[in-house]
This record gives C-alpha cells, structure tokens and sequence, in this order.
C-alpha cells in the first residue's frame, strides 16, 4: 500500500474521545520544562568583524558581564578561531555560553574565510560522529555547534565591503547571520539610514540569506516582523556606566554629549538583545538544528553513499545501502590490490633491464679500457725495444770510441821515446 493511503487511513481511524476526568498528561509542558531547566541550554556565538571593531565589548555588553578578553594584534598571520566557554546562571536556569571570535579576520587581504567555515563544519562533524556512534551520550553531549554569528559591519557609511558579502555567502547555509552595523555612535542618524539600506540591498542583490526572525509563532510574529524591518542593527557597546539625571546606565561619553546604549532612540542595542536572547534564542538553536545541520547532515550521508530510496523510489534500508557500500568497497580493494600488485611487478622487470643494461654498458667499457690496455702496453714494448737498440748501437759507437783512442793513445806514447833513441845513436 502507498504510503500517502496508509496516513489517510489512520487519520480516519483515529477518533477523538472525551476523557471521563482528569487524566494528568496537561501536565506535559511542565515536564518538559522542567528536564529542559535541570539538563540546562547550550548556546554558541561567533563573531566576525574586524581586529577592534567593538566584538568583545558588544558581548560584555549583551549579557552584563566581563569575559575574558585578550585583545588581538593587527599581525596574525592567518584567521584564527579562538573558543570560550562561561557557565552562565540566571535565576534557576544554567546557559552553556561559548563565545568564538574569529580572530585576524578582515586585517589582511589574504586572510579569507575558509577557516571560519572548516570551524562550523568541525562542529557539525563533531556532532554527527556522537550520533552515528554505537553509544551515543547526545544527553549530556557539550554541543557546540554555532547557533548565531554575528557579522560586524565596520560603520563606513558606504557600502559592504567584497570580503563582507564573500564571507557572508559561504556561510549563510552553515549558519544563522545577524548582521550589525558595529559602533553605530560614528554614523550620523541620516547616514545611518541609508546605509541600512544600501546594506540590505547588496546583501540581496548577492542572495545573501541572512537570518529572519520567525513570524510563524502568534505569540511573537508581531515583534519579529516589525524586528525583520529594522536589520541590520546598528549597535553601541560599551564597558562605562554614565550617570544619567540620577541613574547610573551604560553609556559612552564624549566632549559633546553621551550615548546610552539601552536608549532605543540611540541605538539599536536594546533590539538585538531582545531579538537574540530574549524572543528568538531557542529558535535559533532550532534552526541550527533543523536547516543547518541538517543539510549538512544529509550531504555528508549522501558522500558516504547513504539514501533513503533508489532510483525507482523504493525505500533502501541502512543494511542494504552498508551492505553495497562495503561489496563496492571491497570491490575497489581488491581492484586496488591488483593494480599494486601489477605497478611491482611492473616496477621490478624495468629494473631488471636497467640492471641489465647497466651490466651491458660496464661490460663494453670494461672492453674498451682493455683494449686501450693492450695498446699500450705494445707501444711501450716497442719502445723499450726501440730503446734497448739505441742502447747497444750506443754501446757499440762508444767500444769503438774507446778503441780509438786506446790506439791513438799508444801511438802517441811511443813517438818520444823514438826521439831519445834518435839522440843517444
Ligand atoms: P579584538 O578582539 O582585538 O579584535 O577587538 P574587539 O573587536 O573585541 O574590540 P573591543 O571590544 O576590544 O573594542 C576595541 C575598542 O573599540 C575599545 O577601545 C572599545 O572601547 C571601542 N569600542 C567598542 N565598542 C564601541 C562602540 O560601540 N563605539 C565606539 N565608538 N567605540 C567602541
Ligand atoms: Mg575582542
């Protein structure tokens, strides 16, 4: 049977009775409430904008109260995600607060956004690994995945810079932006109006999807619409407190006059509060939940080749899409094995014949020197021979030298003595 029959048919098979008296279940909300305030709330806030742009005394700002806070230099080498996390307590419920700065951001034209986005999808994993384990402790899990991030918009009255709508682009389907106009108390009112606008415009001129407070809630639709119409905020933070007739409030000073932060007609600062943590927290972390992760989710089960059904819109249970996956992936293995198998073989015959033609090539100029060898050594036997005939003609002109001389020698030595006979007769 079709699946769209069988939800018609149990839709008329269910009836609806009238209790005899008072059952107990009305007491549903309460439960739930109640294990949501004993279990706690987790909520994580990133927050992009340039080096001082006002981020961390925003933040101070927002839930009254000091973080810690180490200001960023102006020579980071690259983006860099700096987590921390404050158990926070307003009367009995606890909040899990993690503020995440992205610190260098926007300083350098080589600093893009590409670790913000691996920062977001860690978390995601993170959270996708503890629901695929066996035993899973999602209950007790630190989930940290971002609920909002709020962009800074440095107050240029201009426009977006490209690294602003860029930036903005990659992560508007990975998470819920509120963009605001940082330290707004440098924009003169009329300024600040248009360039509201011009924002608004390029962002959608870009089809950059911001977040939009939901008006499907009656209880909230009003304040949300009339909220959706006033973004980007433009907000002033601020560490003093000024004294104000004689109330102490959060201002800044200046020569000319003091900015209240909580003065609507000042700022937007009361707005932001009101839409980020007092209306539409829960709903930012539900959508997180339900769009963000789960878009992720479902790429990333569908790359690990997961689907729900086949082409023929047959359902595919989890067995059959592991079992598939796990023949393919022996499959390739194997396939995989083979070509290794085949690239040693391969490996191994090439450096045979380079070993044989090694030998080849030693073996010839083993040859060669051989021979020029045997050269010469003949030419050098030559001329020894050579020599030794220069030796014993030598040796024969000298004997007949010596000769000679012993001749002369002789005949010289017998003249005088012919001469003293010639005297004495
Ligand atoms: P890094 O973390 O170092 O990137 O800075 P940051 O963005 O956290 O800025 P931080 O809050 O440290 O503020 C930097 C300076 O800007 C401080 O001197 C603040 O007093 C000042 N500042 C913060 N908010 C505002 C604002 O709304 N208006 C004005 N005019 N100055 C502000
Ligand atoms: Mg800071």
């Amino acid at each position: 049977m079709a699946a769209p029959d069988l939800e018609r048919r149990s839709k008329e098979e269910m009836r609806l009775l009238t209790l005899g008296g008072h059952v107990g279940f009305d007491s549903l909300p309460d439960q739930l409430v109640s294990k949501s305030i004993s279990q706690g709330f987790s909520f994580n806030i990133l927050c992009v904008g340039e080096t001082g742009i006002g981020k961390s005394t925003l933040m101070n700002t927002l839930f009254n109260t000091i973080f810690e806070t180490e200001e960023s230099g102006h020579y980071e080498t690259c983006v860099r995600l700096r987590p921390r996390t404050y158990d926070l307590q307003e009367s009995n419920v606890h909040l899990k607060l993690t503020i995440v700065d992205a610190v260098g951001f926007g300083d350098q034209i080589n600093k893009d956004e590409r670790p913000i986005v691996d920062y977001i999808d860690t978390q995601f994993e993170n959270y996708l690994q503890e629901e695929l384990k066996i035993q899973r402790s999602l209950f007790d899990y630190h989930d940290t995945r971002i609920h909002v991030c709020l962009y800074f918009i440095t107050p240029t009255g201009h426009s977006l810079k490209s690294l602003d709508l860029v930036t903005m682009k990659k992560l508007d389907s990975k998470v819920n932006i509120i963009p605001i106009i940082a330290k707004a108390d440098t924009i003169s009112k009329s300024e600040l109006h248009k360039f509201k606008n011009k924002i608004m415009s390029e962002l959608d001129k870009n089809g950059v999807q911001i977040y939009q407070f939901p008006t499907d809630d009656e209880a909230v639709a009003e304040i949300n619409a009339v909220m959706n119409a006033h973004l980007p905020f433009a907000v002033v933070g601020s560490a003093d407190e000024v004294k104000v007739g004689n109330k102490l409030v959060r201002a800044r000073q200046y020569p000319w006059g003091i900015v209240q932060v909580e003065n609507e007609s000042h700022c937007d600062f009361v707005k932001l509060r009101e839409m980020l943590i007092r209306v539409n927290m829960e709903d930012l972390r539900e959508q997180t939940h339900s769009r963000h992760y789960e878009l992720y989710r479902r790429h990333k089960l569908e790359e690990m080749g997961f689907q729900d059904t086949a082409a023929e819109s047959k359902p595919i249970s989890l067995q059959e899409t592991y079992e598939t996956r796990r023949k393919e992936f022996l499959c390739e293995l194997q396939k995989k094995e083979e070509e290794m198998r085949q690239m040693f073989v391969n490996k191994v015959k090439e450096t045979e014949l380079e070993l044989k033609e090694k030998e080849k090539e030693l073996h010839e100029r083993f040859e060669t020197l051989k021979r020029t060898h045997q050269e010469e050594k003949r030419k050098v036997e030559e001329k020894r021979q050579q020599l030794e005939e220069e030796k014993l003609a030598f040796n024969r002109r000298k004997a007949a030298v010596e000769a000679m001389q012993a001749q002369a020698f002789q005949a010289t030595s017998q003249q005088p003595l012919r001469r003293d006979k010639d005297k004495k007769n």
